[in-house]
C-alpha cells in the first residue's frame, strides 16, 4: 500500500509520496514540492533532516549504534576481512571470490606507481606543509598525468579509473610523509599485501631491510576497514556533489580530502591527540577540560566526542577502544594519554551535559592512540583516515554516476536587501 504525506500551505493541501528503505526508514519525497506549490522550498541547514540520495552501500542506525557495509556488520568485517576485500565489497556490492580479489589486487598493483614528474610537484611544497593539503593537491595533479581518467562513462572506464586511484593514492600518501620526514621516496614492494606494502612505502629506512610486522598490519587493516565508508558524511557528500557536475573521480576525491581535513570531521583524530597531549602537559587535569567543553563562552570542544548521527554509541569507537588496548599490549607500549582518554570518557559518560546531549566517543577518540603506537606521526592521522575512506568515496561516486543523479544544487532562502538603485562612487 502506498503511503502519502500531506503538507498544508495557506489552507491548500499537497500530497507527497513516502518512500521506504529496505531497513524501514521513511522519507517524504518532495521532488515536486516547488513545481506544485508555485515555488515553496524547504530549509534544513547542515542537512540534518535531508536525504540527498537513495543509496545501497552503507546502512547506519544512529540510535541503535549499527553500521553495515552492503549488509555486513562492521564488527564482523573488522574481525574477519581484509581491507581490499572490503573495498571491493563497497565498490561492487558483493564480497569478491578469491579469483576476483586476485584480479582486483593485480590490477591495482599494475597502477601502483606515479609519473616521476610528480616528485617535482612534491618538491615544490615546504617540508612543513600539512600532509592533507599536499595529498589533495597531488590527487588533483594526477589528472594531468592520467587525462583519460577524466571523462569516464562506461563501467570499464570507471573500473580503470578506480584501480588507478587505489594504486596511486597509497604512493602519494606515503610520499607525502617521506618528504615531510626527509626520507627518499620509495615505491614499496608489490609482492606484499596492500596494507603491508603501504606501511613499507611509509617507513622503510634507506639502508635497512623492511620487516613486516603482523600486529601492525592487522591493526592497520582493522582501522582502514572501520573508516572505509560512513554513508553521506561531509566528505562523501562533497565527493558526490563534485562528481555530480561530471567532474572526474580524481578531482572529486581531492575535494573529499579537503572536506575531511577539517577538525569537525576527519581532522578530529589529530585534534584528539593534540588535546590529550595538552591535558597531559597541563598536569592531567581532565576536570578542567571537561568544564571548558561545557562552557558555552569557550570555543573548546571535547574532540572525538559527539556525532551527527550516532546518538547512542559509535560502534567503530567500541571496536577501536578494545583494539587500542590490544595493540599497545602486543607492542609492549605504555602510553599515558590512553589513561587520560579513558578517564575523560568515564567522566563524560557520567556527566549530565554529555548524557543529555547524547555525546559519546566517536571513531576518532581512540584511533590516534593506535596510529601513534604504530609510529605514525600526528599530522599523518588524517591522511590515514583518507586512505581508509578512499573505497567509500569511490563507491559513492560510482553509485552516483551509474544512477545518473542530477547535478547537486541546493536552494536557499534569500534574506538580503531587496532591490535598490546603484549609488555612484562619489555619492557614497
Ligand atoms: N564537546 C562539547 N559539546 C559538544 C560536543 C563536543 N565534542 N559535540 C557537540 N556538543 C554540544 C553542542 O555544543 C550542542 O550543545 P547545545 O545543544 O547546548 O547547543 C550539542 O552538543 C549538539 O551539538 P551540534 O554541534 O549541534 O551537533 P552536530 O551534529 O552539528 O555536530 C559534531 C556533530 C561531530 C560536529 C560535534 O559533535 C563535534 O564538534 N564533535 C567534536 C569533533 C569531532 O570529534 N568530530 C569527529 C566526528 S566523527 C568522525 C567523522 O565522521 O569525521
Amino acid at each position: 500500500m502506498s503511503r502519502n504525506a500531506t503538507i498544508e500551505i495557506d489552507g491548500k493541501k499537497y500530497e507527497f509520496p513516502i518512500i521506504e528503505g529496505t531497513e524501514n526508514e521513511l522519507a517524504i519525497d518532495i521532488k515536486t514540492l516547488r513545481s506544485i506549490t508555485g515555488g515553496v522550498t524547504t530549509i534544513d541547514p547542515g542537512f540534518k533532516n535531508t536525504g540527498s540520495c537513495e543509496s545501497a552501500i552503507t546502512f547506519l542506525d544512529g540510535e541503535k549504534g549499527i553500521l553495515r557495509y552492503r549488509g555486513y556488520s562492521i564488527e564482523e568485517l573488522a574481525e574477519k576481512a581484509e581491507f581490499l576485500e572490503v573495498a571491493y565489497l563497497l565498490i561492487f556490492g558483493e564480497l569478491p571470490t578469491a579469483e576476483e580479489l586476485t584480479k582486483f589486487h593485480n590490477d591495482i598493483k599494475d597502477q601502483a606507481h606515479v609519473d616521476e614528474d610528480v616528485k617535482k610537484i612534491l618538491d615544490g611544497f615546504p617540508k612543513t606543509a600539512h600532509p592533507m593539503g599536499v595529498l589533495s593537491s597531488l590527487t588533483s595533479a594526477l589528472v594531468a598525468f592520467n587525462p583519460d581518467s577524466v571523462n569516464v562513462d562506461s563501467e570499464e572506464e570507471m573500473y580503470n579509473a578506480i584501480v588507478r586511484i587505489l594504486g596511486k593514492f597509497p604512493v602519494l600518501a606515503a610520499w607525502t610523509y617521506r618528504k615531510h620526514a626527509g626520507l627518499p621516496l620509495d615505491y614499496g614492494d608489490n609482492s606484499l599485501g596492500y596494507v603491508d606494502n603501504f606501511f613499507k612505502m611509509m617507513f622503510k629506512k634507506p639502508a635497512a631491510d623492511y620487516e613486516s610486522n603482523e600486529i601492525v598490519v592487522s591493526a592497520l587493516n582493522k582501522l582502514l576497514i572501520l573508516h572505509a565508508d560512513h554513508e553521506q558524511n561531509c566528505s562523501t557528500s562533497t565527493v558526490r556533489i563534485v562528481g555530480s557536475s561530471n567532474a572526474g573521480l580524481f578531482v572529486s576525491i581531492s575535494a573529499g580530502i579537503n572536506a575531511l581535513w577539517g577538525p569537525l570531521h576527519g581532522g578530529a583524530n589529530q585534534a584528539v591527540i593534540e588535546m590529550l597531549e595538552a591535558i597531559k602537559g597541563d598536569g592531567g587535569d581532565t576536570k578542567k577540560y571537561m568544564a571548558k567543553a561545557k562552557d558555552k563562552e569557550d570555543s573548546f570542544r571535547l574532540m572525538g566526542f559527539g556525532h551527527r548521527v550516532y546518538k547512542n554509541f559509535d560502534p567503530r569507537a567500541k571496536i577501536i577502544k578494545v583494539a587500542a588496548d590490544e595493540v599497545l599490549n602486543e607492542l609492549g607500549i605504555e602510553d599515558p594519554i590512553l589513561d587520560i582518554a579513558k578517564g575523560l570518557e568515564k567522566e563524560a559518560l557520567e556527566d549530565p551535559y554529555f548524557v543529555d546531549r547524547k555525546l559519546y566517543p566517536n571513531v576518532d577518540f581512540y584511533s590516534g592512540i593506535i596510529y601513534r603506537a604504530l609510529g605514525i606521526p600526528t599530522d599523518m592521522f588524517t591522511p590515514m583516515f583518507a586512505l581508509g575512506r578512499l573505497p567509500g568515496w569511490i563507491s559513492q561516486w560510482r553509485e552516483m554516476r551509474l544512477g545518473k543523479e542530477p547535478i547537486g544544487r541546493p536552494r536557499q532562502i534569500y534574506i538580503g536587501e531587496t532591490h535598490r538603485n546603484f549609488i555612484p562612487l562619489k555619492k557614497r
